[in-house]
C-alpha cells in the first residue's frame, strides 16, 4: 500500500515540523512527510529538514510578482509529490486563494490559543496581556477566514503566572503532541475534507 504523503509549511524553528517528521520517521503517523515549504531560506526549519533529507522548496517572497505565482509553483510541486495533507506550522503568511483553491479542505494549521480568541499574531502575549487563566492550543483547518476555518481539536491548560515564555514553552509541548495526533487521526480517515 502506498504511504500518504503530507507536506508542512514553516517559517521559523520548526519544532512542529520536527515533530511531525519523527513521528512519520517512527511510523506513528503513516506518512511520507514529503516536502518542508518555507518562506524565509534561512529559518532553522530548513536545516532541520536538510538533516533528515527531507525535501525542501524555500523562497524569498519578494522574488516573485505576486503570491498567486509563488504558489503555483508550490502547488504544482505538490501536485508531483502526490501531497495529500497540507499542515501549517508557524507559517507567518496567509494563505491565498491559489493553494486555497487546489487544496481545499486538505490544509491545517495549529495556533497558540483556543480559537477563537486571539487570533492571528502574537496570540501568547495578547492572552497574557489580556490577563487569561486558561490557555490552549487549536487545530483547524484553513480557509480564507484567518485562524477562522473550522476546528479539528483543542486543547486547554491552566496557567496564573504573567510570563509569555513560559506559557509558549508549556504550549509547545501540547502542540507537538496534539498536532501529530490530528495528522494521524485524518489520515486514518476515509476523508481528508472539511466537507467529508
Ligand atoms: C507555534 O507556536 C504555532 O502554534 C504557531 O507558530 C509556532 C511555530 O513554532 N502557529 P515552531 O516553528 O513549530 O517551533
Amino acid at each position: 500500500m502506498n504511504k500518504h504523503k503530507i507536506a508542512v509549511f514553516a517559517s521559523g524553528v520548526g519544532s512542529n515540523f520536527e515533530a511531525i517528521a519523527d513521528a512519520c520517521a517512527s511510523g506513528i503517523i503513516p506518512a511520507e512527510l514529503s516536502l518542508l515549504v518555507c518562506d524565509r531560506p534561512e529559518a532553522p526549519a530548513v536545516k532541520k529538514a536538510e538533516i533528515r533529507g527531507i525535501k525542501v522548496f524555500a523562497f524569498s517572497p519578494k522574488d516573485y510578482a505576486s503570491k498567486a505565482e509563488f504558489e503555483a509553483e508550490i502547488v504544482k510541486l505538490m501536485d508531483s509529490l502526490e501531497v495529500e495533507l497540507v499542515c501549517l506550522a508557524g507559517y507567518m503568511r496567509i494563505v491565498g486563494d491559489t493553494l486555497l483553491q487546489s487544496y481545499h479542505g486538505r490544509i491545517i494549521n495549529i495556533h497558540p490559543s483556543l480559537l477563537p480568541a486571539f487570533k492571528g499574531a502574537r496570540a501568547v502575549e495578547r492572552a497574557v496581556e489580556y490577563g487569561v487563566k486558561v490557555y490552549g492550543i487549536t487545530v483547524h483547518y484553513v480557509d480564507s477566514d484567518l485562524d477562522g476555518g473550522k476546528i479539528i481539536a483543542q486543547r486547554a491548560f491552566s496557567y496564573e503566572g504573567a510570563d509569555p515564555e513560559e506559557v509558549h514553552s508549556i504550549g509547545q509541548l501540547i502542540e507537538h503532541e496534539l498536532y501529530v495526533e490530528v495528522i494521524k487521526t485524518l489520515l486514518s480517515g476515509k476523508h481528508l475534507s472539511e466537507d467529508a
